[in-house]
């Protein structure tokens, strides 16, 4: 695993979104897997720039996210579909119909889970894998647990996550308690994974990640030890518990 430290917030968004912008060069018709919560943000303003003022083209690019939490509609303010085309979706030339987000809505969310790998596959798999990590170590809605699913599936999101999420709603009460999420399997077959990481908020998130190079599934994130090609961008803050 590839560590990049940086100075800052901007430098690690400025970082990522050179890294996704030339992997679009290389592939116009390349797949990238996105990440939401407040970390990317920078990171899609960049490409966002990069689209008006260098013509950066998504008319080709298909997009799979991470993750969507259950019961929330397309059009709730806090759903991840909602925030992708708010902070991201629109304002590039990006179709619509190349962009997925599991549907949180629906009536049967495990046949969601298998049609949702299975339209990963059908894209021809995941070119480009953004992500976060929470608090506790764990990326997309993968939350730390004795054992952890592979496919993309139902998860019940843990106290930690729910109150760190919290700050995007009223009250703790109103955050989902549950989401679909992509797998550790789904999330390994990209052939490209960078991980973003940024603030004191994640200092003991990244000192327990690099602390050994053991796999865990108490970390859900050191699974990307296991990638021949995984990448972490952090900055000073986030790093600062690393001796
Ligand atoms: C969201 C996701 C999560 C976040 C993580 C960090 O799609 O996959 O794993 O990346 O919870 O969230 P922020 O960036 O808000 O600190």
């Amino acid at each position: 695993m590839q560590i990049l430290v940086v100075k800052d917030y901007d430098a690690m968004s400025q970082q990522a979104s050179h890294l996704i912008a030339q992997e679009m060069k290389k592939n116009p018709c390349a797949v990238l897997g996105l990440a939401t919560g407040s970390t990317p943000i920078g990171t899609y303003k960049e490409l966002i720039r990069m689209y008006r003022e260098e013509h950066l083209d998504f008319s080709r690019i298909t997009t799979f996210n991470l993750d969507e939490y259950a019961g929330l509609d397309t059009s709730h303010p806090n759903s991840y579909s909602y925030y992708m085309r708010v902070e991201f979706f629109d304002h590039i030339n990006i179709k619509k119909e190349n962009t997925h987000i599991p549907d949180g809505k629906i009536k049967d969310l495990n046949m969601c889970c298998r049609y949702y790998d299975q339209s990963i596959e059908q894209a021809g798999g995941i070119d480009f894998q953004l992500l976060g990590i929470g608090p506790n170590g764990h990326i997309a809605f993968i939350e730390p647990d004795e054992a952890l699913s592979v496919h993309t599936n139902i998860v019940t999101l843990t106290k930690e996550t729910i109150a760190a999420n919290s700050r995007f709603f009223s009250s703790p009460d109103e955050v989902p308690r549950q989401a679909i999420s992509m797998g550790v399997g789904s999330i390994l077959q990209a052939r490209k994974i960078v991980l973003l990481a940024n603030g004191v908020g994640k200092a003991q998130a990244i000192k327990n990640l690099l602390a050994s190079d053991k796999v865990s599934t108490q970390i859900p994130a050191s699974f990307l030890y296991l990638h021949p090609q995984a990448t972490i961008i952090v900055d000073e803050a986030a790093y600062s518990l690393v001796l």
